[in-house]
């Protein structure tokens, strides 16, 4: 029997994205990406643009003129396209606004009227200010002032979550929501001020590792393999396992940025030094950051029997052997 599915992702040549389309080609499905190449490459999809089961469309998703095509034939819709990343979030604050709604709006349309799974890609930024030590789905939300650009993007998210939330009230869309703390491994990017490609890439340079702040804030890294298995477990069956709800997806082990920088160089035998610069001159004046940002995976685990579990090291390794081989 011909179990071989056809899904669409929309950001697929991203970081995340890639990983994702080839996770799928391997397990034998379809797969067809729309991607602007705002932040994504085409580098990212190398291993598998000459797949034949593989569809690479160059394209915004709402200029796409088979967007609605697309997505009426496809098992399940990941949106993953967004503007990502705080420094470009500051850089460029009302293209990533309209990016993060406009896009949402139109592709969430299409899966509304073809009644069609649609995984929606939120963030931890949702959480905004908020001060508990694990962040769990139910909490409420305290985003900053909209003086502060920064906080456009976890704002635009959260309304991108309350569209498929209405969505799925309103009209029973099938969406999940996934909020993702801290992906990372090969492929991301560090241009955009995502920290540990910048770190690695610093370190096997041998380059000054900058940490913003005084490098108390923590954070959490959760390997791209990890996030993947989650992603697609959440819209395994029929309906999907994840249906009107929204998870965590993350690590729960806490690691401050000072001690990372430490930790990288150690790891990749680095006689880089680390260097602290405060937050206004990275960013801008004003920039506010959360100290700690961790996951509560009770849901996950307990949804999908499994919870994120690569090591630090491990993570840091795969991402030095990637970039060591450029
Ligand atoms: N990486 C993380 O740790 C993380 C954390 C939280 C949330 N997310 C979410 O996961 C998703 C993927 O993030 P990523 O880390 O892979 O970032 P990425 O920048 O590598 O991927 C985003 C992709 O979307 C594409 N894109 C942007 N706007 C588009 C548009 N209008 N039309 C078509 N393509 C468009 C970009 O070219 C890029 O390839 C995003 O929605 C992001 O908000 C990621």
């Amino acid at each position: 029997m011909n179990t071989a599915k056809t899904y669409l992702i929309t950001g697929g040549a991203g970081f995340i994205g890639s990983h994702l389309a080839e996770h799928l080609l391997g397990s034998g499905h379809r797969v067809t990406v729309i991607d602007d190449l705002s932040t994504g490459s085409e580098e990212n999809l190398s291993a598998i643009l000459p797949h034949p089961s593989f569809t690479f469309i160059r394209s915004r998703v709402s200029e796409c003129a088979e967007l609605e095509k697309l997505v009426a034939g496809s098992q399940t819709v990941f949106h993953l396209a967004a503007s990502v990343g705080v420094k470009l979030i500051i850089e460029k604050p009302l293209y990533s606004i309209r990016n993060n709604l406009q896009e949402t709006a139109c592709i969430l349309e299409h899966a509304c009227k073809h009644k069609k799974p649609f995984l929606l890609a939120s963030t931890s930024e949702v959480y905004g200010k908020s001060s508990s030590s694990y962040f769990n789905e139910a909490d409420d939300l305290r985003i900053g002032n909209p003086h502060l650009s920064r906080w456009s993007y976890a704002c635009s998210k959260l309304m991108d979550e309350f569209m498929a939330m209405a969505s799925w009230r309103e009209h029973e869309t099938p969406v999940v929501i996934a909020r993702l703390f801290n992906i990372v491994g090969p492929r991301q990017s560090g241009r955009y001020g995502m920290v540990l490609p910048r770190f690695v890439q610093a370190a096997l340079e041998g380059r000054p590792l900058t940490v913003y702040g005084d490098g108390t804030q923590s954070r959490c890294f959760c390997h791209i393999s990890d996030c993947i298995r989650a992603l697609t477990q959440l819209v395994e069956g029929e309906p999907p396992l994840g249906l009107g709800e929204v998870f965590n997806i993350g690590t729960d082990s806490e690691i401050s940025i000072a001690e990372l920088a430490r930790r990288v160089i150690a790891l990749t035998g680095s006689e880089s030094e680390i260097e602290f610069i405060p937050y206004e001159k990275a960013y801008a004046p004003g920039f506010q950051d959360m100290l700690r940002r961790r996951p509560c995976l009770k849901k996950l685990l307990a949804r999908t029997g499994s919870k994120p579990a690569t090591s630090l090291e491990q993570i840091i390794l795969d991402i030095a052997h990637s970039l060591g081989k450029r």
